[in-house]
């Protein structure tokens, strides 16, 4: 039940105690107040006094829970949650936003694609974050110029700790897009991010897959090996490299005298032809769950 909750709620245990801690503290203040107000009231009447006594209780309540969250850092979790409730009291159905963190290290013109297709589906789809290994990576600019908060991790703390992913919930990811990030993920994300987190892979998997198979060395090896075919892989990522189940795979021709660059291009083409799609109805198949 509480790893139900820690799903639905999106925060780690941490993040699951101060939650819970704070509809203590704001029911409990509620509770209080509303009793205090009523004694001031002087209704007299039973079922009269039980239904102003709950009134008071049903306004009062959001601001006595609003008020712990500040202290307790959960404003912002409170904050979406009453907007939620609001909405739902009110009859609003609001498609649910899906927000997303895109991680890559290198140019960046994968997450230019994915950023530039759901500019215009913003109801739906947030590109929240860009999460990037090195500090001149041609991605940062773009998050630059889109207005895109960034995070650039180190080694160390990207693999040994947990601390960034309470950064990703804090922000209310749900959703990760690997463009170009050439780490492994670690078994604490994956965790946290159960079939959440998507890769695009420049060959037709489960070929040319692996450790050290990345950028023009992906491309040298399908030419080395005669392939007539490569082609573009999205897929959901486990713990090891390239092997995640397969999403989505689209193919192109290795013609006579191909080079790893001229290769490249093509495979660019379809990443940046495909990826956002996909995406969007992996978004779409997984929020009809
Ligand atoms: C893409 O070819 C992708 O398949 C691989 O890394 C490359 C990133 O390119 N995972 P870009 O930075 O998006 O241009």
């Amino acid at each position: 039940m509480l790893e139900n909750l820690k799903r639905r709620w999106k925060v780690n245990n941490g993040g699951l105690i101060l939650v819970i801690f704070t509809f203590a503290l704001g029911g409990s203040l509620c509770g209080y107040a509303a009793r205090k107000i009523m004694a001031l009231t002087a209704i007299e009447q039973e079922g009269l006094w039980l239904i102003v006594y709950l009134l008071i209780a049903t306004f009062l309540w959001p601001l006595c829970v609003l008020l712990f969250s500040i202290p307790l850092g959960q404003f912002s979790f409170f904050k979406t949650y009453l907007v939620k409730i609001w909405g739902a009291i009110s009859g609003q159905k609001k498609t649910p936003t899906t927000v997303i963190a895109i991680f890559a290290s290198g140019a960046g013109s994968n997450a230019q694609k994915i950023i530039e297709y759901f500019q215009a589906k913003k109801d739906t789809v947030k590109i929240a974050l860009i999460v990037c290994n090195k500090e001149r990576a041609g991605v940062l600019e773009l998050a630059q110029t889109h207005g895109i908060e960034t995070m650039i991790i180190g080694k160390d703390s990207f693999l040994s700790e947990e601390t960034y992913i309470d950064e990703l919930k804090k922000r209310s990811i749900d959703f990760i897009v690997l463009a170009g990030f050439l780490w492994k993920i670690p078994a604490s994300l994956i965790k946290s991010y159960p079939n959440k987190i998507v890769n695009i892979h420049p060959a037709l998997l489960p070929k040319y897959g692996g450790k050290g198979m990345y950028g023009l060395k992906v491309h040298e090896a399908v030419i080395a090996a005669g392939e007539k075919e490569s082609g573009i892989t999205i897929h959901y990522v486990d713990e090891l490299y390239d092997h995640g189940n397969i999403i989505f795979q689209a193919a192109c021709s290795v013609t006579e005298g191909e080079t790893a660059n001229s290769l490249a291009q093509k495979i660019h083409v379809l990443e940046h032809e495909h990826y956002p799609k996909v995406i969007e109805n992996v978004l779409n198949m997984q929020n009809r769950r």
